[in-house]
């Protein structure tokens, strides 16, 4: 029997940017509806306390409420936000941040940094299927095939195309799992992920691609082995001489990255710092070129090598790497003199122990990056001997529903801890 479709009013919005309304006292969750709209949709998945719905009409409109450019919009699970501007974006995007600050008790002013909204984009990845390239919806099996995306780099829109013609010329649509392409201005890195082993000659792509530019492939998820032109990309950050290959971590938007690191490092306080979940390093290192020690721990082995690398490529006698899991080391590399630290997690966040550690530490500062606000005010919660100074968001993912979040804390004085005691 068909399903009649459910009716409700938009009065919220949702973790992911989605609109949020009500039926029969349940809450529901509807991708692509704004606030104060009326909209019909079908149930995708209900439980006794919440509706995951599909969008279907929209009756009342708002006023917000733009033709996205892109005509994959709502397809292919990239985008949230297309149906807005990008001032209408980043306003949602804060009051759904200031929701989850609110509830660890801070309810100051909320910054906002934003500098572009399309083709911001360094690096995709694509998956392949029969008819060529394309996004994985919503993380599913579902491969949606595009031509272009709109927040990938110029560049990387024009090589997704050379790369299709060459799929199709050279029959690999059902050999190839999945393409990632990263671009430096005109540069690029190409590494064709096989699903088996195949004997492909990349020349043909590499004239088209250029001298600065490389290929790179792999069989079976394997490491990436070098077939022609560059190995590596660079560029100069902050005074930092950068290289990084096919795999390496880098923030994916250029221009918000190097305001975020650049504010970060204009909060640092005092001359000895450790910076936890350092990944690649790039911001150890720009602490460090300052002159000021900056202890560095990071988990991963090929982002601890591309540290060491970032320190020896550019003299940096200050930058330290330590490599393993900062619950052990952490613990270790705090001292006395341990005047600040930097936390740059991943999306789950800080393990309990850590933010316990920081604590109890006499350490001056705390600043704590994050592209997931939820863990990071779950992790806050923990740091009741700190008070926040200040939060930020950087509109590092426009479009999307994501965004990076910078706060800066500070050690309560030892009166103001002394009357929360009491
Ligand atoms: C958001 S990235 C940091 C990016 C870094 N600021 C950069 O510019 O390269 C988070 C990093 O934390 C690392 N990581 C995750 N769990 C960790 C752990 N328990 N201990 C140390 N590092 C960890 C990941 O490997 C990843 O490189």
């Amino acid at each position: 029997m068909k399903k009649m479709a459910m009716k409700t009013t938009i009065n919220d919005y949702g973790y992911n940017c989605e609109g949020v309304g009500r039926v029969n006292g349940k809450v529901c969750f509807l991708p692509f509806a704004l606030k104060g709209e009326e909209v019909e949709f079908d149930i995708e998945k209900e439980t006794s306390s919440f509706i995951n719905g599909k969008l279907k009409k929209v009756m009342r409109t708002s006023e917000k409420r733009i033709a996205a450019p892109c005509k994959y919009f709502g397809k292919c699970g990239g985008c949230a936000l297309q149906n807005v501007e990008l001032e209408e974006e980043n306003k949602i995007k804060k009051e759904i941040a200031a929701g989850h600050f609110k509830k660890i008790g801070f309810k100051g002013e909320i910054g906002l940094v934003s500098v572009n909204d399309y083709f911001y984009r360094n690096k995709i990845k694509l998956f392949c299927n029969k008819n060529g390239l394309g996004l994985k919806k919503n993380d599913s099996a579902q491969i949606v095939n595009i031509d272009k995306c709109l927040i990938a780099s110029e560049r990387i829109n024009e090589v997704i195309s050379f790369c299709q013609d060459f799929i199709k010329a050279k029959q690999l649509e059902d050999k190839l799992e999945n393409l990632i392409i990263r671009s430096e201005g005109e540069n690029v890195l190409v590494h064709f992920a096989f699903k088996e082993k195949v004997d492909v000659d990349f020349q043909g792509l590499q004239i088209m691609l250029g001298a600065g530019s490389g290929i790179y492939y792999s069989f079976y998820g394997f490491a990436p082995m070098h077939a022609l032109g560059a190995e590596e990309l660079s560029e100069t950050i902050g005074g930092v001489k950068i290289s990084y290959n096919v795999s390496s971590f880098k923030q994916v938007n250029d221009a918000v990255m190097k305001k975020l690191y650049e504010d970060a490092l204009s909060k640092v306080k005092g001359r000895n710092v450790i910076n936890a979940y350092s990944g690649a390093g790039l911001l150890t290192a720009l602490v460090a070129k300052k002159g000021i020690i900056c202890s560095g721990i990071e988990l991963g082995e090929s982002e601890h090598e591309d540290a060491q690398r970032l320190k020896s490529d550019n003299g940096l006698s200050k930058m330290q790497n330590y490599h393993g899991d900062c619950k052990d080391i952490l613990p270790k590399v705090i001292t006395k003199d341990t005047s600040t630290i930097i936390l740059d997690p991943s999306r789950k966040g800080c393990e309990s122990e850590i933010m316990k550690r920081i604590n109890e530490s006499q350490v001056e500062r705390v600043i704590y990056i994050s592209c997931e606000v939820p863990t990071q005010t779950r992790d806050l919660k923990l740091l009741s001997n700190y008070k926040i100074q200040s939060v930020c968001l950087y509109n590092m993912f426009p479009r999307t529903a994501k965004v990076e979040c910078l706060v800066v804390l500070d050690k309560k004085s030892a009166k103001s801890l002394q009357q929360n005691e009491r």
